[in-house]
């Protein structure tokens, strides 16, 4: 994403106070700049404009970058972290985010009703494995006709990127950004089958981008209806 948006995204996240905690500034800031995360997303989300339901949201930045690029279909963020929902509140409401909203939910729980789009980036491997597929197939229930299921996940594949992804998502959890530690990392057939079964049309591509991580884009699609 280029610089100048990257950073005008981060400037939501600035403290209230001049020497207030600038931790969510600066994390949003180097992961807008440097993960092809969002730029991935929002072409596999773009050829369809249905509400979209943010499971795992974090701290928004979706909702921010799909605002940015002129997409206004109706966001809703859920996310089982509390503290990470107030931030995004915040974040949301200062940027004056149209039609975005935020709650606190435990997605291997239940999910809120939904029909349109989903996405569910970066959450996979921090369920339990018998979890996984539970929240997929919830996940694609909430595909509409038309609309999309977008999946960013590490794939397991005993690959040299699968062992740095595990280091990282350890570390990401033992200095506190993580407040829950990997469960299971998913391999693809795990991931695809639930999908399958969904009845959604599932295409698996990389999305490394220049990072050392085996992170994969899936894009579930369930076609018009008739
Ligand atoms: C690595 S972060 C990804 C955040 C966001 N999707 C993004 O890409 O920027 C994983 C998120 O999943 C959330 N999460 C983990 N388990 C969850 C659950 N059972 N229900 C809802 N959210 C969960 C965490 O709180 C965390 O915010």
């Amino acid at each position: 994403m280029a610089r100048e948006q990257a950073h005008r995204i981060a400037d939501a996240y600035l403290p209230a106070q001049r020497f207030g905690n600038r931790r969510d500034y600066y994390y949003s800031r180097g992961k807008l700049g440097s993960d092809p995360l969002y730029p991935g997303v929002l072409a596999a989300l773009t050829p369809c404009s249905q509400p979209l339901l943010d499971i795992g949201c974090g701290l928004g930045l979706l909702a921010h970058v799909l605002r940015q690029n002129q997409r206004t279909q109706a966001y809703f963020g859920v996310d089982i972290d509390a503290d990470k929902i107030a931030r995004a509140q915040r974040a949301g409401t200062r940027a004056a985010l149209a039609n975005a909203r935020f709650a606190c939910v435990d997605a291997s729980a239940a999910l809120p009703d939904h029909h349109g789009s989903v996405a569910l980036l970066d959450v996979l491997q921090y369920l339990p494995a018998e979890a996984q597929p539970v929240l997929l197939r919830e996940a694609a229930a909430r595909v509409a006709p038309g609309g999309r299921l977008v999946i960013r996940t590490t794939l397991a594949d005993n690959s040299g990127r699968d062992r740095t992804t595990r280091i990282t998502d350890m570390l990401a959890h033992l200095v506190g950004w993580m407040g829950t530690r990997p469960r299971h990392y998913p391999d693809a057939a795990s991931v695809r089958a639930p999908l399958d079964a969904a009845g959604l049309q599932v295409e698996m591509t990389p999305l490394y981008g220049n990072t050392p991580f085996n992170n994969w884009l899936v894009t579930a699609v369930r076609g018009d209806a008739v």
